[in-house]
């Protein structure tokens, strides 16, 4: 069974699972950051006035006339003090010095880029970057830094990039980043840092973007980012924060995006985000978040995405998410809410994904989710209602996706899809649901995947797939079904995928599947079956038929034919590529006709017996 579920995400999954909408915007964690950077070499030193430095190639630009020195990885000692005065980038990266003396780079009054990185550098020396006037981007990252001296970037006032992150910083000077006003990226993720200098960032006027992402903070002064008027993004994911006090982020007018993920974050304070006028993205996941307060979220009028999953938040009041119009995302996954009542997502007129999976919802409500005109996608997988309220969906007439798997449902009833009428697919795999009443789905005409792999369904009749005129994939595995009227599908015209593995199919009737002319993909795999119809439509392209008590006498005989005439359809396996977390793994897929009878052929694959047993037939 678990195979085969891997050939139905291979298959299927692709299409299904990313035509949902699925905002991913993941921050790409600490990737070096943009900055203008020169391209390395084609072909090593033109001959210029000046003579390149001796274990290093030189380029030199002729269209910027600029000079690019490449002394990347040449197992340096120390900083090589012949490099061309006129340099205009350099590249020092991952070499073996671990200090940078006063002066290093005093000549290089042209330079305009400097990478560092990846070395072992311990200590860098106050004066290392005199002389560095025309310095706008450096990189540091990834070398073992403790701390710089206050002094470090006081001749490089033209920075406008420098990147810190992944080093061993437990400590910043107030001073370090005095006067750079011109800066727009700083980049101190990653390092030991667990206090910051409440002015450290005050004369950043220019700063676009700040990571503090993978630190040990656990506090925010109130005037930490108090001069940041142009700050558009801010990644704090991965600190030690407990409270987010109401005046920290009150003065970021521009910024896009807030990161606190990852934090230890118990409480907000009321109005604490009240002047991000311009936020876009914020993210509070993976906090210890247990109360919302109505106005946490007030004055956050242009944010499009939220995401609050993996708290302990039990529940939501009315009127949480009123100020949030223009909101298309809404995480609340891994949650502890246990019900949600009334006008819980009032305002929010323009959310197309909501997810509140893994909650262990019981209890919603007609209501609850009125005025989500646009919304595209409910994720509610893993809660557990016993039965879903009636009309709880009503008037969610964009709706194309509910997910409702692993949620405890024991039936389904007349009224769960009332109106649900462009509704596209339907998860339903993994519940307890032996009854599905009459026309249950009789208004989903737009559906086109109906999961119900999983449940206790012992019989379906002509009423259970009424009104699914549009139902493309029809999954039905792992139920306890011993028959199948053919008038159960003939509402199913646009069927062409039909999976009744591991049922307990005794039969399956030829008018049964030549009811649906557009079947292409027919899995009876694992059933009680013994014979087959004497023919199989021609339009079949896949048929799975292991794990059954094939019985192999005349009666099989056009069965045989049409196995061995089409090997294709009836493979007798197939490798398919594993999916999850070891996407390159290939799995086996066996397809084994084993006749159970005659004792004459028992054990022996249908494909394997002799003509001559059939030569009487
Ligand atoms: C640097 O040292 C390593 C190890 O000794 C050696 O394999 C490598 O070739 C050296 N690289 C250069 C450019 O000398
Ligand atoms: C949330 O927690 C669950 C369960 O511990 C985990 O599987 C999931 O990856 C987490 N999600 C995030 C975004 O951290
Ligand atoms: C599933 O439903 C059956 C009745 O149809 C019930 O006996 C059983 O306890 C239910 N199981 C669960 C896990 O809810
Ligand atoms: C099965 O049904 C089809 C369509 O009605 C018919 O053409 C075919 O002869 C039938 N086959 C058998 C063996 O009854
Ligand atoms: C199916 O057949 C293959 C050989 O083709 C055999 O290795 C495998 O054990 C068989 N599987 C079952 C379930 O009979």
């Amino acid at each position: 069974m678990s195979t085969f579920a891997l050939l139905f995400l291979y298959t299927l999954g692709i299409s299904v699972v990313l035509a949902d909408h699925n905002k991913e915007e993941s921050r790409p964690s600490e990737a070096p950051r943009l900055s203008v950077e020169p391209k390395p070499p084609e072909e090593p030193a033109s001959q210029k006035s000046e003579p390149c430095s001796k274990r290093c190639t030189c380029h030199h630009d002729d269209y910027t006339l600029e000079l690019n020195v490449y002394c990347s990885t040449r197992n340096f000692t120390q900083v090589p003090s012949d490099i061309p005065a006129s340099t205009r980038s350099l590249w020092l990266d991952a070499n073996l010095f671990t200090t940078i003396p006063a002066g290093s780079f005093e000549k290089l009054t042209n330079l305009e880029f400097l990478n560092l990185q990846s070395g072992l550098l311990v200590t860098v020396d106050g004066h290392a970057f005199k002389g560095l006037h025309s310095l706008a981007h450096m990189h540091l990252e990834r070398n073992n830094i403790r701390s710089l001296p206050g002094i470090t970037f006081q001749g490089t006032s033209n920075l406008a990039s420098l990147s810190l992150n992944n080093n061993q910083m437990s400590r910043i000077d107030e001073k370090l980043f005095a006067g750079l006003s011109h800066m727009w990226l700083l980049n101190l993720g990653w390092n030991l840092l667990s206090v910051l200098p409440e002015t450290a960032f005050q004369d950043l006027h220019g700063l676009r973007e700040l990571v503090l992402a993978g630190n040990r903070l656990a506090y925010l002064q109130p005037q930490l980012f108090q001069g940041l008027t142009e700050l558009k993004e801010l990644d704090l994911t991965g600190n030690y924060l407990k409270v987010i006090k109401a005046n920290v982020f009150l003065k970021l007018p521009k910024l896009q995006k807030l990161y606190l993920a990852q934090n230890q974050i118990v409480t907000v304070a009321p109005r604490a985000f009240v002047g991000m006028k311009s936020l876009r993205w914020f993210d509070l996941s993976r906090n210890r978040l247990s109360i919302l307060h109505d106005d946490t979220f007030l004055g956050l009028h242009s944010l499009h995405v939220l995401r609050l999953s993996n708290n302990s938040i039990s529940s939501l009041r009315p009127g949480t998410f009123r100020d949030l119009q223009y909101l298309e995302e809404l995480c609340l996954s891994h949650n502890q809410i246990r019900a949600l009542g009334v006008r819980v997502f009032e305002g929010l007129g323009h959310l197309e994904v909501l997810n509140l999976e893994h909650n262990r919802l019981q209890e919603a409500r007609m209501g609850t989710f009125m005025g989500l005109n646009h919304l595209a996608v409910i994720k509610l997988t893993g809660s557990c209602f016993q039965s879903l309220p009636d009309q709880v969906f009503k008037g969610l007439s964009k709706l194309h996706s509910i997910h409702l798997d692993r949620s405890c449902l024991a039936k389904v009833s007349t009224q769960s899809f009332i109106g649900l009428t462009g509704l596209r697919r339907l998860f339903l795999q993994h519940n307890n649901i032996s009854v599905v009443e009459r026309q249950s789905f009789v208004e989903l005409q737009g559906l086109q995947q109906l999961d119900l792999r999983f449940n206790q369904l012992s019989s379906i009749t002509s009423h259970t797939f009424y009104g699914l005129r549009n139902l493309d994939y029809l999954l039905l595995s792992g139920n306890l079904l011993r028959h199948l009227p053919a008038e159960a599908l003939l509402p199913l015209q646009h069927l062409s995928w039909l999976d009744l593995s591991g049922n307990k199919m005794e039969s399956i009737l030829n008018a049964t599947i030549y009811m649906l002319p557009r079947l292409r993909y027919l899995n009876l795999k694992d059933n009680a079956l013994i014979n087959l119809p004497g023919s199989i439509p021609e339009t079949l392209d896949q048929l799975w038929l292991s794990g059954n008590n094939w019985k192999c006498d005349c009666s099989a005989k056009p069965f045989r034919d049409f196995v061995l005439r089409k090997p294709h359809v009836v493979p007798l396996q197939v490798e398919m590529l594993g999916d999850g977390d070891d996407t390159h793994t290939l799995v086996t897929i066996y397809n084994n006709i084993t006749c159970t009878s005659p004792l004459s052929v028992s054990g022996l694959d249908l494909r394997n017996t002799v003509s001559e047993h059939f030569q009487y037939c």
